[in-house]
């Protein structure tokens, strides 16, 4: 198979993540006879030095052109004047929330699952860990709060800041239909959560849901208002399979679900249109103060490149083999510094790559 691939190294540990991704999906081409062509775009900080803007629409157009979008991390520290002190709208992240709305990617799948191995690493205590837990969590990703309109204005000589919230059906029913389909390759059960107690949005959110849900007599369906979520994700994690959410919770509940896997230096994630069409990359940020030190853990990154051959190419055997990798890298006792624990072996960014590499 012939993959266009645009890669998007973007700031911090982003190049280094990128690169041991492309670094393992190279062994994947030779092993499966494949050939992937990246071709590499500038987006977030990097492309504010170069362009003056996070994302230049020649760059969306070319990821447009693309089969697949590989994504690194944008941003810095929020101290960068040169980044941050300038418009909201033309800050690194900016390009981010550009690139996700320009090509539609609507759905964004996070995965979070406590490997065996890391179990040291989970700050839940053993009891409440129980057998571990393997939940998805497919947050909305081009709506709500984030896409609203906002501004911030002097009333009565007091500032003001307003920010808008709204979901039409439409796009809850196409996020939901997403959740519902994987929930069906699962176990077979979507925890929708929302604060139906309290906003509008939650409660035509919860009617569409359940219209949709209608249409799966096998998935069961339960709502859950999403403070008691953000409790039961360290209470009772091994009860999510499947959890659907807008945009806002999602963000927050994700880094929640990632820290209770140990590391979110582990957690890999895609971001989905109508069609196979997708942009991958960790469910991490661009970590400043660890770039360019080779102590980045590449995992979450090489495992997005598994669910870029998975859901974009329909390569699941070469997904596969991407993933037996890294379990196996973990068995062997191999592990970047966030994940060290006794008894393991440290290496760095570049050698965890070559390692998982050499297994494929
Ligand atoms: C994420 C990030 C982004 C988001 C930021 C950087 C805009 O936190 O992907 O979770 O909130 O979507
Ligand atoms: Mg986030």
């Amino acid at each position: 198979m012939d993959c266009k691939v645009v890669t998007i190294p973007g700031d911090g540990i982003g190049p280094e993540i990128v690169r041991e991704a492309c670094k393992v999906l190279d062994k994947v081409a030779q092993v499966y006879g494949h050939s992937f062509h990246y071709n590499e775009i500038l987006m977030g900080g990097c492309s504010i030095d170069a362009y003056g803007v996070p994302l230049t629409e020649e760059a969306l157009e070319t990821a447009r052109q693309s089969d697949a979008v590989l994504l690194g991390a944008v941003g810095g520290n929020v101290g960068n004047s040169r980044w941050y002190d300038v418009a909201p709208n033309l800050r690194p992240e900016a390009g981010l929330l550009a690139i996700r709305k320009g090509l539609n990617l609507f759905a964004n799948i996070r995965p979070a699952y406590l490997y065996k191995e890391l179990a040291e690493a989970c700050p839940l205590k053993k009891e409440i860990i129980g057998d571990g837990f393997d939940m998805v969590i497919m947050r909305e990703l081009t709506g709500g709060l984030y896409f609203g309109e906002r501004h911030t204005e002097e009333v009565d000589g007091l500032l003001q800041a307003t920010d808008t919230l709204t979901y039409n059906e439409n796009e809850i029913r196409r996020i939901a239909i997403k959740a519902f389909d994987i929930a069906m390759k699962r176990r077979k059960s979507v925890i929708s959560v929302d604060k139906a107690n309290v906003l509008d949005s939650s409660r035509l959110w919860r009617k569409v849901v359940e219209e949709v849900a209608r249409e799966y007599p096998e998935v069961k369906l339960e709502h859950m208002l999403v403070d008691n979520c953000a409790m039961q994700l360290v209470m009772n994690p091994g009860q999510f399979d499947v959890v659907l959410t807008e945009n806002m919770f999602g963000d927050i509940l994700s880094d929640e679900a990632s820290m209770i896997t140990g590391s979110i230096g582990m957690l890999s994630s895609a971001s989905l249109n109508e069609s196979k069409f997708g942009m991958y990359e960790p469910s991490h940020g661009s970590a400043p103060d660890i770039a360019g030190k080779d102590l980045a853990n590449p995992i979450a990154t090489i495992l997005s490149a598994a669910m870029m051959l998975r859901y974009s190419f329909d390569l699941d055997k070469e997904a596969d083999a991407i993933e037996a990798a890294v379990q196996k890298v973990l068995t062997e006792g191999y592990r970047t510094a966030d994940i060290m624990s006794e008894g393991c072996t440290e290496v760095g960014t570049a050698r965890m790559g070559d390692l998982i590499a050499e297994r494929i």
